[in-house]
């Protein structure tokens, strides 16, 4: 892999031989950040917190606690999608390097990145997430694993960051797991049109998403039955707590997931239970919740496979193929980046 720095790293940190890590954001701004959408995401009506802030190291661990579950069905089929077409899609692809957005500990990158390095064709592995521990070990496992390739991680926000990754030829761009429906609608279209805009005419996208399905199997998905979401969704309020000096009492928030038809999506919320009053002392803020009031943490939407690919055509990639699982629970689409804007 050619690689270049990318251009908006403010920090390059030092890493291991084998690999390079960039730090896309100081501490500071992002800190300045984090505390001006958490400042507008309680002051909203109804409250609501960014999905982002689940992933500190414990919101990491988790998120793997959570795709190992009975109920939690994504990861799976993802695997069992990958495992049969990884070199399909490699082959259609025709990358050199691949970038994964969302990256976490790149479990099922493996597969492509095995089936890339049994077509000769790997060069260059990207991971991209905003937890710097689990880039740092799916890079460290990437650069142990396929030494001959140049692998670099890069620590940033899909809002902010895009731009500093490496641009190097014939990149294959994937994100995976799910992670488009944390989107709503427009942010779908902007995050889309944002890769799209950040890929070479003839480079590729892999996009994993989850499908609509019988919505008790969505439900317990979001709400199993060992509780390790509901752990999840209230360690948003322990990452407010440490970074902000708050005092929210996370067991005084009950862990709620619906699911509506018309959006298609999941919501999980966090209920207060009681009136009670929070303190964010660093936001020098002082919030009220009712008894009963939600707070919205995250949207997670399903899709129907012809809608993935229209909006991947409305942001300018050509489908060159879909593959779900023997279920037909999970979807992966590959495009390419067309060689004409969107009408
Ligand atoms: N791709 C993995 C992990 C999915 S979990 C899989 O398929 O299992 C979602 C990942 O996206 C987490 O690792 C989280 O840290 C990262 N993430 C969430 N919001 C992000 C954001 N705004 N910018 C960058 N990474 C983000
Ligand atoms: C990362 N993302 C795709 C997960 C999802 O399914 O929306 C996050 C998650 N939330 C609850 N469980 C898992």
């Amino acid at each position: 892999m050619a690689s270049g720095s990318p251009p908006d790293a403010t920090v390059a940190s030092g890493a291991p031989a084998g690999y390079e890590i960039s730090v896309c954001t100081g501490e500071g701004a992002r800190y300045r950040a984090l505390a001006g959408d958490v400042s507008a995401g309680l002051r909203s009506v109804p409250k609501e917190l960014p999905p982002k802030l689940f992933y500190d190291d414990e919101g990491c661990r988790l998120f793997g606690a959570i795709t190992r579950l009975d109920e939690y069905y994504l990861t799976r089929r993802e695997h069992e999608i990958l495992r049969r077409v990884a070199p399909e899609i490699v082959a259609l692809s025709g990358a050199g390097t691949l970038v994964e957005l969302g990256s976490g500990f790149s479990d099922k990158t493996r597969l492509l990145l095995d089936a890339m390095a049994a077509a000769g064709t790997l060069e260059g592995f990207v991971p991209f997430d905003v937890n710097e521990t689990a880039l740092r070990a799916a890079a460290a496992a990437a650069a142990e694993a396929y030494p001959g390739a140049a692998t670099h991680g890069v620590v940033g926000e899909f809002g902010a960051d895009l731009r500093s990754i490496p641009r190097v030829d014939r990149r294959l761009v994937a994100l995976l797991g799910g992670t488009i429906g944390n989107f709503s609608g427009p942010e779908r279209r902007k995050f889309l049109a944002e890769i799209a805009g950040l890929s070479s005419v003839g480079e590729t996208f892999l996009l994993g998403a989850d499908l609509v399905k019988d919505r008790s199997r969505l439900l317990a998905a979001y709400d199993d039955a060992a509780g390790v979401t509901a752990a999840f969704n209230r360690n948003i309020l322990r990452v407010i707590n440490r970074r902000l000096d708050a005092d929210f009492e996370p067991l005084r928030f009950t862990h709620v997931a619906t699911y509506d038809d018309d959006t298609q999506w999941i919501e999980m919320w966090l209920r207060s239970e009681g009136a009670q009053e929070v303190h964010v002392r660093r936001l020098d803020l002082r919030v009220s919740f009712d008894d009963g009031e939600a707070m919205r943490t995250e949207i997670s939407a399903k899709f129907r496979p012809h809608q993935i690919s229209d909006e991947l055509a409305a942001a300018g990639f050509a489908v060159l193929g879909q593959w779900l699982d023997g279920a037909g629970d999970f979807s992966l689409t590959l495009a390419r980046r067309a060689d004409r804007s969107p009408p």
